[in-house]
């Protein structure tokens, strides 16, 4: 796998009176070897928070709880299969 592969998890003020500081904690207790998993400032999406992104995929994720990183782990990560349910609708939209 690609390793230059990066998560950003916003810490900035919105995301983190979301929970998107458990959500950090709960990517680190998941390493996934080659992937790094990084604090990051506001995305720009601070109404959908807590933002996860992943690089170099370009892939948003929106309203993660902490219970929602295994998924993003396990299929996306792992398995390079994003998970539809957490995608941010507008960074996703299909026509
Ligand atoms: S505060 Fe997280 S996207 Fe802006």
């Amino acid at each position: 796998m690609d390793s230059s592969r990066e998560v950003l998890v916003c810490q900035h003020v919105n995301c983190l009176g979301n929970g998107s500081a458990e959500v950090l904690k709960a990517f680190q207790s998941n390493p996934v070897p080659g992937i790094t998993v990084n604090a990051s400032e506001c995305q720009g999406q601070c109404n959908m928070g807590p933002t996860v992104r992943v690089l170099p995929d370009e892939t948003w994720y929106c309203r993660v709880k902490s219970e929602d990183v295994s998924a993003i782990v396990e299929q996306h990560l792992k398995q390079g299969r994003p998970v539809e349910r957490l995608l941010h609708p507008r960074m996703h939209a299909k026509f």
